[in-house]
C-alpha cells in the first residue's frame, strides 16, 4: 500500500502522536490548531514539508488519507462525520460522541462511509493491559464473570501548570466534565480483554468537592463516579470515570470461573495471576504468581519510549495496520459509541439516585430512533451555546479564591 498521508486536528494531545505516526511509516501532511501556542510547537517539531492551518475549513480541504482527531473532548463526532463522508479514515480521541444523538449520527456515517473509523483508546494497549488481554484470550480463566477498572488521575492544584496547559479558558470542557464522561480509559480495557459489551448501566457519584485553597475552576464537586454495567455475556463491570483518588495509578482486574488476573497497584505494572488450584492449566507451574509482563514485541524499543505505558505507539500501529490490511479494527464505531452511551447514561443515572438505564445497541434501528433527537449536554457548545444539563450531582462551583488563582495562573500562557 502507498504511504498513508495523515492529518492531525488539535495539536496539544495530537502532537504526542507525531513520532508514532512516522515510526509506523505513515506521513504527516497537515496539522491544524487555532491556538498559536500549539501550532507553533507543531512547526518546531515537524518543520517544513507539512501544511499548517489555524482554520479547520482550510485543513479539511487538504489531501489526506486519514486524520487523527485530537480536538475538544466533546466535539469529535461532528468532525469525524465530515471526514467519513469525505472518505477519510478517522482515528478519534475520546470521547467518540458528546451526546446520544451524535452516537447515532456517528454510527450511521461510519456505516455509509468507505473509510474506517477507530477510537484512539490507548489504555487497552498499555503493557499490563495487553498482558491481561493475552491471559483472557487463552481461555484459562473460564467464563468471565466480573471485571473492574480504575482510571485515576488526580491533579494537585498547588500551582497553575496543569490549568495553563490543559484548561486555557473558563468555559473549556475540562471545567464542565461530569464524573462519568471520561470513562473510556477505565472501560475500554475491560471490553477489549473480555469481549463483553455493556447492556444496562447504573452509577453513583463520589462527592468530595475541593475546599482547600488551590487552583480550581471545575464546576463539579464529584471526584469520580462508580459505574456498574450488566453486559451481554451476563458478566458485570465496575469502573470509574476519571477518578481523583489520592495517589495516581490505573488498575484493572478480570475474574473468571477458574481464575483471575490483575495489575498490582504499587508495583509499577506487575501482573498477579491466580487460578483455583483444581483449575490450574497444565502448563502453569504455580496456581498463584506475580510477574512482570514479557517485553518481546518486535517494536519493543519504540513501545518503551511511548507515553501511557506504550499505549500511544500501539494504538497508532493498530489503526495504521488495520488500514493497510483492509480489516475492521476491534475498537470500531460500535465499540466506541457504546462507551459514549455508557458515559452519558451513567451521568443521568447518578443524577437520578442510581436509576438504571438500558445501553442502546446502535446496530438496531429502534435503539437509534429512541435516541437520535437527544442532544442534552453539560458542555458549552461549538458556538458558545449554554450547557443544557448540570455537570455535577449537586450544585457546586469553585470559590472566588480558587477561581482567582485559576485566572491568575492562566494569564501568562
Ligand atoms: N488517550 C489519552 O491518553 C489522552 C490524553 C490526553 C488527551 N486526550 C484526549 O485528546 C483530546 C484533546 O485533548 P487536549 O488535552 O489536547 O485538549 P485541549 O482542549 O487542550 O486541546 C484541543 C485542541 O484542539 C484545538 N481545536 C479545537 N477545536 C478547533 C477548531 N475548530 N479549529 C482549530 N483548532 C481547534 C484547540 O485549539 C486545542 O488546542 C481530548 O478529547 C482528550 O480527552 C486523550
Amino acid at each position: 500500500m502507498k504511504t498513508i498521508k495523515m492529518g492531525i486536528f488539535g495539536c496539544n494531545r495530537g502532537m504526542n502522536f507525531a513520532n508514532h505516526i512516522m515510526m509506523n511509516n505513515a506521513e504527516i501532511v497537515a496539522v491544524c490548531d487555532k491556538d498559536e501556542r500549539w501550532l507553533n510547537k507543531a512547526k518546531e517539531k515537524l518543520g517544513d514539508g507539512v501544511a499548517y492551518y489555524s482554520d479547520f475549513e482550510e485543513f479539511f480541504k487538504h489531501d489526506m488519507d486519514a486524520v487523527l482527531l485530537a480536538n475538544y473532548f466533546n466535539e469529535h463526532a461532528p468532525f469525524a462525520i465530515r471526514f467519513l463522508e469525505k472518505g477519510v479514515h478517522v482515528l478519534s480521541e475520546c470521547t467518540p460522541a458528546g451526546t446520544m444523538a451524535e452516537c447515532v449520527e456517528l454510527v450511521e456515517a461510519a456505516e455509509k462511509s468507505t473509510a474506517t473509523y477507530m477510537i484512539c483508546e490507548n489504555y487497552p494497549f498499555m503493557t499490563f493491559n495487553r498482558e491481561i488481554t493475552r491471559i483472557c484470550e487463552t481461555g484459562t480463566l473460564g467464563k468471565f464473570m466480573f471485571a473492574e477498572g480504575e482510571y485515576n488521575h488526580p491533579g494537585h492544584g498547588k500551582d497553575a501548570s496543569f490549568s495553563r496547559t490543559y484548561i486555557p479558558y473558563e468555559k473549556h470542557w475540562r471545567n464542565y466534565l461530569p464524573a462519568t464522561y471520561y470513562c473510556t480509559h477505565a472501560l475500554a480495557p475491560l471490553m477489549y480483554a473480555t469481549g463483553a459489551t455493556p447492556k444496562r448501566v447504573t452509577a453513583f457519584p463520589i462527592w468530595a468537592p475541593p475546599t482547600e485553597k488551590i487552583v480550581c475552576s471545575k464546576h463539579s464537586g464529584d471526584r469520580t463516579a462508580i459505574i456498574t454495567t450488566l453486559n451481554d455475556d451476563d458478566s458485570v463491570f465496575r469502573f470509574t470515570g476519571c477518578a481523583a483518588f489520592g495517589h495516581e495509578e490505573n488498575s484493572y482486574r478480570v475474574c473468571g470461573t477458574k481464575g483471575q488476573v490483575e495489575n498490582l497497584r504499587g508495583t509499577g505494572g506487575k501482573i498477579s495471576l491466580n487460578y483455583s488450584w483444581w483449575d490450574k492449566p497444565e502448563n502453569v507451574e504455580n496456581n498463584s504468581t506475580v510477574y512482570e509482563p514479557e517485553k518481546n514485541d518486535p517494536d519493543q524499543e519504540l513501545i518503551d519510549k511511548a507515553g501511557h505505558g506504550g499505549g500511544d505507539f500501539v494504538v497508532m500501529r493498530e489503526f495504521l495496520n488495520a488500514l493497510r490490511e483492509n480489516r475492521r479494527p476491534k475498537m470500531d464505531v460500535y465499540f466506541a459509541t457504546v462507551m459514549s452511551a455508557v458515559a452519558i447514561l451513567s451521568h443521568r443515572s447518578l443524577m437520578e439516585g442510581g436509576m438504571p438505564y438500558d445501553v442502546p445497541d446502535f446496530r438496531k434501528q429502534e435503539d437509534r430512533d429512541k435516541w437520535r433527537e437527544d442532544r442534552s449536554t453539560p458542555f458549552y457548545g461549538y458556538n458558545g451555546e449554554e450547557p443544557t444539563i448540570p455537570c455535577s450531582s449537586k450544585p457546586w462551583h469553585p470559590s472566588e479564591e480558587q477561581l482567582k488563582a485559576y485566572f491568575e495562573g492562566i494569564k501568562n500562557r
